[in-house]
């Protein structure tokens, strides 16, 4: 047997190999080294946490099985073009929130306490035909933390610098943020309405964190807006168009879904209630779900108004109830053939021992391909 290990279980899945190894960690209590041999019954559960689909390829040799993961991978005429889903950072109170709330037309930031975002949020915005997702994030402390347990659902960022104040401590940790994850980004610069503006030194800036302008000879587009007035909005919904556009984002939204628990909470009158974003497929009401430790047949759906919805497509931030507890983020959530194999997975989550899981040979449900069906 061609032993696996966390390296080949990283290519693979395409995903980090630090991902799998704080998995194994914080889930499993197993400290392990890139090299160390996983078992087949581990790679499924990592998998199934990272929301990752795989099928084991066994050829029976003279004398051993050869052991190979592939990634189910949608075939290629399966695949639509999705919504960007774009994350906001930035500094406190450079204006995140209300940036995303003039894209949209709505007041989210006068409902936050003390004006400041406690939660990641998500919402989805038509652009002349051009549907475009926006997570607003406390700061990079949720995006990093997303990222480390293997939750990548950015594809792009964009990095709001108010101009009365330049590039601060969080601006910089955020530009490091994303440069470690490779996401492209867009700077916003904001405030441009205030009259002690200095665009000057917001470039400087940037060009001192190794960010350069593009109107500087760099790659980085900065565009000027003022989230307050709702100037250069237009501007800066072309340019991350366009940067989606470059990178041809696409999913098959003819499958199961999966994807990602932003946040989770309970609501007096529904219940448990996950802020979910669907990555591939598209996520129906009557569902049946695992979602990290929970699990449950969708019950109802709520776009980012509220408003009921009986299914969402690749990149559709969803609020959904019916699952029999609280979510966290950075959950994965997959959608499965009948609600005995949730249920069994969630509560061998909860119940049985990580490192038992690690051992364990039988029970439970074998192969991923019987959990997703
Ligand atoms: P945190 O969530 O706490 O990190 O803050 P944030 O980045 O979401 O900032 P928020 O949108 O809450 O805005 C902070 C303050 O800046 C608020 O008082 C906004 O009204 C103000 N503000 C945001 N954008 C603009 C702008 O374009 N011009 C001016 N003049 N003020 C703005
Ligand atoms: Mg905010």
């Amino acid at each position: 047997e061609v032993p696996m290990t966390v390296r080949s279980l990283s290519e693979a899945m395409g995903r980090p190999a630090k991902a799998i190894m704080s998995i194994l960690f914080k889930e499993f209590g197993e400290m392990v080294t890139i090299n160390q041999i996983i078992e087949e019954e581990t790679a499924l559960a990592v998998a199934l946490e990272l929301g990752v689909d795989l099928t084991f390829k066994r050829q029976k040799g003279a004398q051993e099985t050869v052991t190979e993961i592939v990634e189910m991978e949608d075939a290629p005429e399966d695949l639509v073009t999705r919504p960007p889903i774009i994350t906001v950072l930035g500094h406190v109170d450079h204006g995140k929130t209300t940036l995303v709330d003039s894209l949209r037309n709505s007041k989210v930031v006068e409902g936050e306490a003390g004006g400041i975002t406690q939660h990641i949020a998500a919402y989805q915005i038509d652009y002349n035909g051009h549907k475009l997702t926006f997570v607003d994030t406390p700061g990079h402390a949720a995006f990093s933390e997303m990222r480390s347990r293997g939750a990548n659902v950015t594809d792009m960022v964009v990095l709001v610098v108010a101009a009365d104040d330049g590039v601060m401590p969080q601006t910089a940790e955020s530009i490091s943020h994303v440069k470690a994850s490779g996401v492209p980004m867009v700077v916003a610069m904001n405030k441009i309405d205030l009259p002690d503006v200095n665009e000057q030194k917001v470039l400087q800036d940037l060009t001192a964190q190794n960010v350069l302008p593009s109107e500087w000879g760099g790659e980085t587009d900065v565009v000027r807006v003022s989230a307050l007035k709702g100037t250069g909005l237009d501007d800066l919904l072309e340019t991350l168009l366009l940067t989606a556009e470059l990178h041809e984002l696409k999913a098959n939204p003819n499958r199961p879904a999966v994807g990602v628990c932003l946040e989770g909470f309970r609501d007096e009158g529904r219940g448990s209630v996950a802020w979910l974003i669907v990555q591939k497929g598209t996520l129906r009401i009557g569902d049946a779900v695992i979602c990290g430790k929970s699990y449950g047949y969708i019950r109802a759906m709520y776009d980012d108004m509220d408003q009921q919805i009986e299914e969402a497509p690749p990149a559709m931030p969803v609020k959904v109830t019916g699952l029999d507890t609280v979510p966290g983020a950075g959950d994965h959530f997959v959608v499965v053939d009948d609600i005995d194999q949730a249920r069994a997975l969630a509560e061998e989550r909860r119940h049985e021992g990580r490192a038992d899981v690690l051992s364990r040979h039988s029970g439970g449900p074998r192969t991923l391909e019987d959990i997703l069906g």
